[in-house]
């Protein structure tokens, strides 16, 4: 074996260099979905920048499509990583998984390309086959659609028989069950329907029980992996724990999901069904705070990996902050008459999503860097560390700084366009025109700005750090002593 500090795939197992494959896909991605949300923020403040050329919706379906598939690729690569670990045998399946990831990923490029080619156009049976479903986050055509049906059917075979095969942990078994339902739920969002609100009700399914139910569920095993290895926190404790989050998680946010059927046209009973469950939401956030902190108390903060757990942290606290405070805030339905699809939902969107799951994503990138550099030296006095302290630092006051920007813009868009003008046309452009709502936008893009280069500063830790350290691991202080 290669001295430490050396990048060399012979230091991971088989479905962990299938994982770091997807991680770099995830990593470009997220620098593509960076790009066309800095232009989408430049057309705010000069609507015709671009105009013609690369229009707002355009930039803003990359954006956050791309978002969605980069923390997907995450999350698939994160399963990989930690699949013979916890199942004590190879992979099942490997080479076809293997061949899936190139196929996944050249769907997805071609995705992309066609929407940036063909921006306009009428909508019909062929454009929603060939170039866009037309529904917010998953606007992959129906035939890439049916492609990822068949890729993820792959890869939930890879874990599946993995397990069956080696043994099932806990972690391992509620994986396994959580992405059913995942992966179930995005066949909601596959159909045509002509009514819009019966449209609307489906695709909730997709993206709410995504983010609300399953992802989180996801992001526990991940946290619950993350912790052991970062900590070395015995199995029990970290498998208790997410029992408990994975119940109270289902619980309210099966539920919950009402919060999105307030004004779509659905009977009124979902006032009270969403705003009773979908304000119980924090609850399981709170846990996973308390988890985190609890674990790496009784370790003293001793760990193997400091930026890994630096970013575990960020995810329990960006989650109960980001999901659960930002999420309650405009939950009720008192409330959100008001702030519905303002900026407000904007805040809550960037940072429930940066402070979830793509900090838990950044987590699993350098665990896999420490392994993939042969279990090298990521503890105290590592050599360079003060690239993924900015790193961490610059990505998340970016990203607090865009939040509270969108926050204001939001709050002045509630109470002009909203309670003052009664949500009527001329009140949208007498809040689009407020000084405060132009200035939060100005203050997104700064934000916008530092959040940017906190991500160039993070690629090129990725690629740098622990190269030029010749120790090996902190090794975990002896288990069982609480
Ligand atoms: C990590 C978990 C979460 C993520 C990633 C997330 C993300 C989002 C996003 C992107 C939207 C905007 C959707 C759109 O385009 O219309 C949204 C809307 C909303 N979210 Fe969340 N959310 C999360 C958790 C929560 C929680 C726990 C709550 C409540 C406690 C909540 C309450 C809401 C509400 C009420 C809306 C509707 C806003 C409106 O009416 O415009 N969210 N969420
Ligand atoms: C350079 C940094 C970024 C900038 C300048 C930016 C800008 C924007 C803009 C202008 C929009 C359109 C908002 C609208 O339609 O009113 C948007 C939407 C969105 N962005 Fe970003 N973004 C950035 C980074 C991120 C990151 C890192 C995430 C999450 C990981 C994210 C998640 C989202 C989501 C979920 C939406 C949809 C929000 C909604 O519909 O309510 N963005 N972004
Ligand atoms: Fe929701």
């Amino acid at each position: 074996m290669a001295m430490p500090g050396t990048l060399d795939s012979a230091n991971l197992n088989g479905g962990q260099k299938l994982a770091v494959k997807y991680f770099s896909v995830a990593v470009a991605l997220f620098g593509a979905q960076i790009v066309f949300g800095l232009l989408a923020g430049l057309q705010y403040l000069n609507p015709d920048f671009l105009y013609g050329v690369l229009d707002f919706s355009v930039n803003r379906m990359v954006h956050i499509n791309a978002m969605i598939v980069w923390l997907l690729f995450g999350f698939i690569g994160s399963s990989y990583w930690l699949l013979e670990d916890e199942a004590g045998i190879p992979v099942v399946g490997l080479k076809l998984g293997n061949l899936i990831f190139w196929v996944f990923t050249l769907a997805v490029a071609v995705v992309v390309v066609v929407y940036l080619l063909v921006q306009v156009g009428p909508g019909d049976q062929s454009s929603i086959w060939l170039i866009n479903e037309g529904r917010e986050y998953i606007e992959a055509p129906r035939w890439a659609d049916i492609g990822i049906v068949v890729c993820v059917l792959v890869f939930f075979f890879n874990v599946a028989a993995t397990f069956a095969k080696g043994r099932y942990t806990g972690i391992g078994g509620v994986l396994t069950l959580d992405l059913i339902a995942l992966f179930g739920i995005y066949l909601a969002g596959m159909f045509y329907t002509p009514n819009i609100s019966v449209d609307q009700y489906w695709w909730w399914w997709v993206i709410h029980l995504w983010v609300e139910a399953t992802w989180e569920v996801l992001v526990g095993c991940l946290m619950a992996y993350g912790l052991m290895q970062t900590l070395g926190v015995r199995r029990k404790i970290v498998e208790t724990w997410l029992y408990i989050e994975v119940a109270l998680m289902f619980g309210s946010g099966i539920l919950g999901l009402g919060h999105h059927y307030f004004w779509i046209g659905t009977p009124e009973y979902w006032f009270t069904i969403g705003g009773f469950f979908s304000a119980l939401e924090p609850i399981p956030l709170v846990a996973m705070v308390v988890h985190s902190v609890f674990d790496s108390g009784t370790h003293n903060m001793k760990n193997n990996n400091h930026p890994a757990l630096a970013w575990i942290i960020a995810h329990a606290f960006g989650n109960f902050f980001g999901a659960g405070v930002w999420g309650f805030m405009h939950t009720l339905p008192q409330i959100n008459l008001y702030t519905h699809g303002t900026q407000w939902s904007a805040s809550h969107g960037h940072f429930a999503f940066f402070g979830a799951y793509a900090t838990l994503v950044i987590a699993f990138f350098y665990l896999a860097l420490q392994k993939w550099r042969g279990n090298v030296w990521m503890s105290g006095g590592l050599a360079g560390a003060w690239k993924w302290k900015w790193a961490l630092g610059l990505l998340n006051l970016g990203m607090i700084g865009m939040v509270m920007a969108m926050l204001v813009s939001g709050y002045e868009q509630s109470q002009i366009e909203r309670a003052i003008e009664g949500s009527s046309w001329v009140g949208y452009f007498v809040a689009q025109a407020h000084p405060w709502f132009a200035q939060g936008m100005w203050w997104r893009q700064v934000f916008g700005w530092m959040f940017a280069a906190g991500f160039v500063l993070l690629v090129w830790d990725l690629l740098t750090l622990g190269r030029s350290e010749r120790r090996p691991a902190q090794v975990h202080s002896e288990p069982g002593v609480h």
